[in-house]
């Protein structure tokens, strides 16, 4: 096979250095140097980097059956077992065609209120806190998505329990970032302390959920959940509901996928806001004049074009799925090379937002790239926090929705500007977290400069 060019780094290790160290750097200056297709070395292994937006809608949609995830997610099946996130083909297809009903519009809808509750206690919190120092917004970020995704998929259901299952989903989280970092890895038989733990905490959490499945069973809640949903649905081909096994492990993905990459981006969009004052303005007013202090509604979430704006720019300069990968089941075209089977690929999405062919000014942050005009003239897939194709986020929708809430209810209450001294750097784990977290000096915002910036009086009446 001819490879397509790339750096060659060192003659063992080839580019593990740079991967290690300035990984996000080094994939941004891939295309540049070497083309829309590109070879780097893990070691002696050869992997694609791809950057093109029709070479990678070729990947992620026109040929994805030919595709697989990478082995970045064999350290998740051990935590998340054959849920949406990592499982492959037929297999995967039915539970994606089963669960996807759930994720509609019009039932994210019926999520709202846990969200806007989830966001209401935050902030009775913060309203008490001692506002004269700088606080770590990533923290409270990392908590409020855990809080939600619990809450709109389990409801109330883990209650007594809410401690143990926390700390041990805490603890697992933790595991596996650690564990998808880790060059060489022994497998989790061998009896490591941590092993040892990782496998209590999977127990701790498999017993709690099944215990929660049988008492749903028995006492059916009318308060419409994910987990309802997912009780409800049945396999078109068989008639049957999903089992416990399968269950646990949908519950567990939607969990992982669904708290971190939320909260990450939540937190770069405050730290963005904070950063740009002038766009925080706008986001203020826009809020007031379209819902003032009242308690927004689902209808609201459409109008209010600035603040999405914002939303996608932040999510363009720092995705938190900041790469995708995917291996070859046959060998396949790509561009004008031809791929083995069982190759490895990586797609970038941090890389592909600061492509200067379709994101001019590329590190400056401009929520105006995303007005219905521009967006129309940008190929598709030259933005991708998402992904893109058959196994794109099952959860944008909820996402979405969930950060426009938080951030309406904060914005309603507070202002902000960055309290950290220098740049805050992006830190590549699984997903792309904010290095040191973002420190925001939040100021009430107090009824006077409501009526100054705007409150419409009608909004005020509610
Ligand atoms: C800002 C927040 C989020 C971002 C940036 C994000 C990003 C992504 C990306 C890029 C993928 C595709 C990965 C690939 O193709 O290899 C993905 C898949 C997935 N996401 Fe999200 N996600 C977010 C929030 C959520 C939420 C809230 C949920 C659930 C409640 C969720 C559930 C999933 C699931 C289940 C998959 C696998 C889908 C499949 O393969 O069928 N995500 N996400």
């Amino acid at each position: 096979m001819k490879h397509p060019p790339g750096p060659f780094g060192h003659i063992l290790f080839g580019n593990l250095r740079d991967l290690r160290t300035r990984v996000l750097e080094f994939f941004s200056s891939l295309q540049k140097q070497y083309g829309d297709i590109s070879t780097i070395r893990f070691s002696v292994r050869r992997v694609s980097y791809i950057q093109h937006p029709d070479l990678i809608h070729h990947i992620l949609q026109v040929n994805s059956r030919n595709y697989t995830k990478s082995l970045r997610y064999e350290q998740l099946k051990y935590l998340l077992g054959n849920g949406l996130l990592t499982s492959e083909g037929e297999f995967w297809l039915r539970q994606r065609r089963m669960i996807q009903p759930a994720f509609h519009r019009q039932k994210l809808q019926l999520l709202a209120d846990e969200m806007r509750e989830c966001a209401e206690q935050m902030l009775i919190e913060w309203e008490k806190a001692d506002l004269s120092k700088p606080f770590n917004v990533s923290n409270e970020m990392m908590a409020i998505t855990l809080q939600i995704v619990g809450k709109t998929l389990l409801n109330s259901d883990v209650k007594s329990e809410a401690k143990n299952v926390g700390d041990a989903l805490s603890f697992l989280l933790k595991a596996v970032n650690i564990r998808t970092r880790t060059p060489v890895l022994l497998p989790l038989w061998v009896p490591l302390p941590t092993h040892l733990k990782i496998k209590a905490a999977v127990k701790t959490i498999n017993s709690v959920l099944d215990k929660v499945f049988e008492s749903r069973r028995k006492n059916p809640t009318d308060r419409y959940d994910l987990l309802t949903m997912l009780m409800e649905v049945k396999y078109e081909d068989t008639g049957e509901h999903m089992g416990n096994k399968q269950l646990r492990d949908e519950v567990m993905t939607l969990f992982v996928a669904g708290h971190e990459t939320t909260a990450n981006a939540l937190s770069w969009t405050l730290y963005l806001l904070a950063k740009n004052p002038e766009a925080l303005k706008k986001c203020t007013e826009e809020i007031n004049n379209t819902i003032g202090t009242r308690k927004s509604t689902f209808d609201d979430l459409a109008h209010l074009p600035y603040l999405n704006m914002v939303i996608d720019e932040s999510m363009r300069l720092y995705p938190p799925a900041w790469i995708i990968g995917r291996k070859t089941i046959k060998s396949d075209s790509v561009g004008s090379y031809k791929l083995p089977s069982g190759h490895n690929l990586l797609i970038s999405p941090y890389a592909l937002h600061r492509d200067e062919r379709y994101w001019p000014d590329p590190e400056k942050f401009m929520p105006e790239r995303f007005t219905a005009e521009m967006v129309k003239n940008r190929p598709r897939n030259s933005y991708l926090p998402f992904g893109a194709g058959p196994r794109m986020c099952i959860g944008n929708n909820f996402a979405f929705m969930e950060i426009q809430i938080v951030l309406i209810m904060i914005m309603q209450r507070f202002t902000f500007t960055v309290a950290n001294q220098e740049e805050v750097q992006p830190e590549p784990l699984i997903t792309l977290r904010p290095k040191g977290g973002v420190w925001l000096s939040m100021k009430k915002v107090n009824d006077s400069e409501h009526k100054n910036t705007g409150f419409s009086q009608s909004a005020q009446n509610h």
